[in-house]
């Protein structure tokens, strides 16, 4: 792919990635992606922001060709999506300087070894000039690792964001054109990277409403030329209070779990309460973290097996505590043939989620009446908590 134009002097570069499927060895990517790497050839100075994925390195380079100098590279943020053609970029360009925070100065040394005179670091607020274009560093931490921070370009308005506003999807769109898709991964993006650090990114959000940002130049997926609707749902996911809605991931081994968990939901429904299903052994699990960032309530249905709960419920109980979502009410269904410890184990994997635990209901083989009714009165109990505290 030839560099592209977004605006006078102002090009992306980078990687479209149509085959990757997971990232981090952790997050499922069904669409791809992109690595957007950005070049800006101001009237005096022209600067990099970030590069690309080392295996696409060769893309990136060659890209630059006829590009006669690089002054700056910008490192928004070390992960190496992002930094690890760097090195080859220094050697094509030795004179190039890497403009990053402290932070990220330290992790590129480490993660990539480039070496210490290589770099300028930035306070937060700083400003660099190009000539006709002026930038400022403002420092985001935890979008998604500790040292990020984001680049805007006073002139044209436009926020160059790394990960923050990302979104995977391999495409060959310049700009958003299907805001429904992006929603979607985006949000898949935000929950399985910066969920968890909800109050820090409220921050950076309301640092940036200073800003008149005309567009929004990410590092992963299309550019936003009306940018203002990502924002705000950025907003929601982080400020918007739960969702009268239950996620329900479950495991079932011979059945009776999923009597439990079908049950539960028709019982929720008819109460009012929204239901989302996920069934662990062939769930996606993007689609579970996405469900999570708005649900009010989590029920674990599980199994018992080898005393404890089923590995897969496990896996999902150990995610969300990782991912930290904002529900506020927690319990535990499912069957079991003659004891365990399923329960205590299942609450001791969680002390990340600031959540009520509602009586478990668990039943020895294959449910009865009683159970049933167990099962009606937790989901009454959740019902009732979510209409007290005004989930809509
Ligand atoms: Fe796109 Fe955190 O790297």
């Amino acid at each position: 792919m030839y560099k592209r134009k977004i605006k006078e002097n102002i090009y992306l570069l980078g990687a479209i990635d149509w085959d990757r499927r997971l990232f981090d060895s952790l997050i499922p990517l069904p669409d791809g992606t992109t690595y957007n790497a950005y070049l800006i050839e101001g009237s005096e100075k022209t600067i990099l922001l970030d590069a690309v994925d080392p295996p696409m390195a060769d893309e990136l380079i060659s890209q630059l060709d006829g590009v006669s100098k690089i002054d700056f590279i910008i490192s928004h943020h070390a992960e190496q999506d992002h930094s690890g053609s760097i090195p080859r970029v220094l050697e094509r360009f030795p004179e190039a300087k890497v403009i990053t925070t402290p932070k990220a100065k330290l992790m590129l040394i480490d993660l990539l070894k480039v070496p210490e005179n290589a770099f300028i670091t930035v306070t937060d607020g700083e400003t660099l000039s190009l000539g006709d274009k002026t930038l400022k560093f403002i420092h985001t931490p935890w979008v998604h690792w500790p040292e990020t921070m984001v680049t805007y370009l006073e002139e044209d308005q436009i926020l160059f964001s790394c990960d923050f506003f990302g979104s995977h999807i391999a495409t060959t769109d310049l700009f958003v054109t299907d805001q429904g898709r992006v929603y979607e991964a985006a949000k898949r993006y935000f929950a399985e990277i910066m969920m968890p650090f909800r109050n820090i990114i409220k921050k950076n959000i309301e640092k940036l409403e200073g800003f008149d940002i005309q567009m929004i130049a990410p590092s992963h997926g299309q550019i936003y030329d009306h940018p203002a609707w990502i924002i705000d749902a950025y907003r929601e996911w982080v400020l918007g209070a739960p969702k009268n809605t239950v996620v329900l991931p479950y495991v079932s081994m011979h059945a009776s779990t999923k009597m439990m968990v079908d049950h539960l939901l028709s019982s929720l429904v008819s109460k009012g309460v929204r239901v989302e299903l996920f069934n662990l052994t062939v769930t996606d699990t993007g689609k579970l973290a996405m469900a999570l960032v708005d649900a009010g309530t989590i029920v674990v249905g599980t199994p018992t097996v080898l005393a404890g709960p089923h590995p897969l419920a496990a896996y999902c109980a150990f995610l969300a505590n990782a991912l930290r979502p904002k529900a506020q009410f927690l319990s535990i269904v499912g069957s079991y043939g003659w004891g365990g410890k399923t329960v205590e184990t299942l609450a001791g994997m969680i002390p990340n989620l600031k959540v009520e635990v509602l009586d478990p209901v668990l039943c020895k083989g294959v449910p009865l009446e009683n159970d049933f009714i167990a099962l009606d009165k937790l989901a009454d109990t959740i019902a009732k908590k979510h209409s007290e505290h005004g989930f809509r």
